[in-house]
């Protein structure tokens, strides 16, 4: 059996995991709106058409904040199309996913929908097919008392008070040759400055976030999240990274040891940025919004195969079922959120619902957790607090991660990726959370654990995610094959952790403050 030794002291924080960190996202995407989470008619539907067992489950989940309404459909997306009365909204075409958008559901019926929800909204403005004068009449719209054409229309529209949306996206994947109105670094700099420029002027509360590279492996990957920044540094205050993981050659160590590249990955993001804020003698430090993070593969698509006859509305895309592997996988890029919250201080799994999501429905019937559903859920309830800087020495294996880029073989090298990854988070009641991944296949990993600062601690919860296959899934008719169970063999001695990792499993255990047992 191997071994892991961490050490931890209460006292060395990298930094408070902010509240945001727990992010979704919901796009005008195959059945994530229409069928998801709202479905009138649906056996559970609220008045509003909101389904009620997708609204219980999200709320099991627990995200804080989510993104819409894309994604590459914000990048046609004209904002008026979505509100006021439903009969009187036009139908069009969504070039994005090559369907057709009725537009029943908009900005007003998502901003009641994330109350319901108790959850806060993001919105992404069209610096695609528009700019600015759009963007800024949303936020009027939006955020604006009163007195003003688009503020009225709200009114008008039964919002008497404004909705008021902090968080904003100026755009989304600009670099992409697959986005309406791609853009260069240089186009995209600046239409992202005049409309971030514009929108502040609107509501000087805003918090906005610049689109940086859509994924480490884009040809123009820190030479445009550099020129982009030249453009809106001191105009906004994050900048943007996607990653979506992969299993295209089968090699499940390699998917495993994936999530270190986004380490690396935001590691280079914060270079650029305060490489940039260097330049201008800055002492601003730009957080990073990863606005779009999942393991997606099965179901990726390209341009071409993207054309549906007859342009279906709401067509089930995109639907990837979830093995116990990706729950792994997607369980270390939790790992490596948590280890970057000084930084990353906003993220958004995408997506939420059916759409590569942790909740699958089916219409007019059930829904049900994906195996991705439950680090999720663990980590966005044990992992609030200051996550803490852990030395984890373990042994290391070498492997090449796979990363195409359209039609071109691309690898990635990943020298040293540890059988263990982990993460620890110091929660305010003085509890310690440990996110632990054992990457070895094969092998249980013995992990000790010399926890310094939190005096006499206590097991209160140890839990497992693993499964022999690792093919294994949930589904509509077994929707509890993968769940988190009993994880045994974890003892503590005052800060003296040790735990017995099973392979291939993701692990929670969380050690609340006890009294020191009299002898
Ligand atoms: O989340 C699915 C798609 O992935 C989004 O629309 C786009 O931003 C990304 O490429």
């Amino acid at each position: 059996m191997r071994e892991a030794r961490v050490l931890v002291d209460c006292r060395f924080a990298i930094g408070e995991t902010d509240h945001r960190l727990f992010g979704a996202f919901v796009e005008h995407l195959g059945r994530c709106v229409y069928g998801g989470i709202y479905e009138p008619g649906h056996p559970t539907a609220d008045a509003r058409g909101f389904r009620g067992d997708v609204l219980a489950l999200v709320n099991e989940l627990g995200p804080t904040i989510i993104r819409y309404p894309g994604g590459n459909f914000v990048s046609g997306y004209h904002w008026e199309d979505g509100v006021g009365p439903a009969e009187q909204r036009p139908t069009r075409l969504d070039l994005a996913w090559f369907s057709t958008e009725t537009n029943r559901f908009g900005t007003n019926e998502f901003i009641d929908w994330c109350r319901a929800a108790e959850v806060e909204p993001m919105l992404a403005v069209n610096l695609g097919t528009r700019g600015g004068d759009a963007a800024r009449n949303l936020v009027e719209y939006c955020n604006h008392p009163s007195g003003t054409q688009y503020a009225d229309l709200r009114r008008a529209h039964g919002y008497e008070n404004p909705h008021a949306i902090k968080f904003w996206c100026l755009g989304n994947e600009m670099d992409g040759q697959w986005q309406m109105g791609h853009k260069t670094a240089t186009e995209y700099g600046r239409v992202a400055a005049e409309a971030a420029k514009m929108m502040r002027w609107v509501d000087p509360s805003l918090v906005l976030a610049a689109c940086g590279s859509t994924s480490r492996n884009m040809p123009t990957f820190a030479r445009w999240d550099d020129e982009v920044l030249e453009h809106t540094f001191d105009l906004i205050d994050f900048i943007s990274l996607h990653t979506y993981l992969n299993n295209y050659k089968g090699d499940s160590a390699s998917l495993l040891a994936s999530p270190d590249l986004m380490d690396l990955f935001i590691e280079e993001v914060v270079a650029i940025a305060d490489a940039v804020a260097a330049r201008r003698r800055s002492s601003k430090r730009l957080m990073l919004s990863f606005d779009e993070w999942n393991v997606w593969y099965r179901t990726r698509r390209t341009r071409g195969d993207r054309v549906k006859e007859g342009w279906p509305i709401a067509p089930p895309i995109l639907e990837e079922v979830y093995t116990m592997e990706d729950a792994l996988a997607f369980g270390g890029a939790c790992i490596s959120l948590l280890n970057h919250a000084d930084r990353v201080k906003c993220a958004c799994l995408a997506q939420l619902v059916n759409v590569i999501a942790p909740i699958m429905t089916e219409t007019a019937g059930p829904a049900w957790r994906q195996t991705i559903f439950h680090p999720f859920q663990q980590m966005s309830r044990f992992g609030r607090g200051r996550v803490l800087r852990t030395r984890v020495e373990c042994e290391t294996y070498a492997t090449s991660y796979y990363d195409p880029r359209g039609s071109i073989d691309q690898s990635f090298p990943i020298p040293a990726a540890p059988y263990l990854k982990l993460a620890a988070v110091a929660g305010g009641d003085g509890s310690l959370n440990l996110f632990a991944l054992n990457r070895d296949l094969r092998q249980p990993l013995q992990v000790i654990v010399d926890a310094h600062g939190f005096g006499h601690l206590c097991l209160s919860l140890a839990r497992e995610l693993r499964d022999d296959d690792l093919t294994a899934v949930n589904s509509k008719v077994a929707p509890e094959r993968i769940r988190p169970r009993p994880l045994e063999g974890v003892a503590v001695d005052g800060g003296n952790i040790s735990m017995r990792l099973a392979p291939a499993s993701w692990n929670l255990v969380r050690f609340e403050p006890g009294t020191e047992p009299r002898h």
